[in-house]
Formats: structure tokens, sequence, C-alpha cells
């Protein structure tokens, strides 16, 4: 059922713990299921992705999905990392299985919510980025589970 890019970063997650003093750190939950992400980013004084780690307490994809966007934002600029979607990782990963297409987007949201938090305080707007939501089962549609 997973591919076995899903299960080497379930068994050997990459970025696993925080950063102290990061430059942002977001946190989103999926109150459906339970499962809460944190991203921890670092970013330098040329807006470039230095580190980012995680923390998920949450499903093996959702751990393969954090494990695959940290390791896919990292050296990138902020405008970059903004197209690390749940696509993009899904992608990098061959795939997951439809139920579990939601686990992606927390850590599409978290990398969103880490950012917003970087921009907030730094006083910057980022072009392209809306506020994330702390629970991305807001709102959607029960039938996409
Ligand atoms: Fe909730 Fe995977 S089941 S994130």
């Amino acid at each position: 059922m997973y591919s076995e890019k899903v299960m080497d970063h379930f068994q050997n997650p990459r970025n696993v713990g925080e950063i102290e003093d990061a430059s942002g750190v977001g946190t989103v939950g999926n109150a459906k299921c339970g499962d809460i992400m944190r991203i921890f980013l670092d970013i330098d004084e040329n807006g470039v992705v230095r580190d980012a780690k995680f923390k998920t307490f949450g499903c093996g994809a959702a751990v393969a999905t954090s494990s695959m966007a940290t390791e896919m934002v990292k050296g990138k600029t902020i405008k970059e990392a903004l197209q690390v979607t749940n696509k993009a990782v899904m992608e990098a990963l061959d795939g997951l299985p439809p139920v579990k297409v939601h686990c992606s987007l927390l850590a599409e949201e978290a990398i969103h919510a880490a950012l917003w938090d970087y921009a907030e305080k730094n006083h910057i707007v980022i072009e392209g980025l809306e506020k994330p939501k702390n629970d991305i089962s807001e709102g959607e549609n029960e039938e996409e589970y």
C-alpha cells in the first residue's frame, strides 16, 4: 500500500527534532484524526532556509511527509519553499494511498505556518502566503476522508 520511499521516510525519518530559537515555528493539527505536526525553520539573512526540523505526533504517512517536506525546503528561498506543496511532497514520495492524502496537507500547512510565524516576527509580508489554519480539517468536506 505504501511506496518504498514512504516506508523509508517513515522508518528512518530525516530532520526529527527541534531548532532552538527557530526563525519560524508552525504547528497544525487535524482534529478529525487527532494528528499534530510542528515544523521549525531556520532562515538566514538572505531569506534562505538553512535548516528545517519537525516533530509529528501522528500517523506513519504524516511522519513520512514531514520528513520529506523538511528535506525539500532545506536550501530553498522562502519563495521556493512555498512551492513545496502537498502534491510536490507526495510526488517526491512516489505517491500516497488516497485515504492518506490529507496527511500530506499537514506538512504543507505546517511549513506555511512556520513561514507565517517568521514573517510576523520580522514584520514582513510573504507574497502568496495566506494565514494558515490551525486545524486543517476545518471546513473540509467529510467525503474527502
Ligand atoms: Fe491524520 Fe495521517 S491520519 S495525519
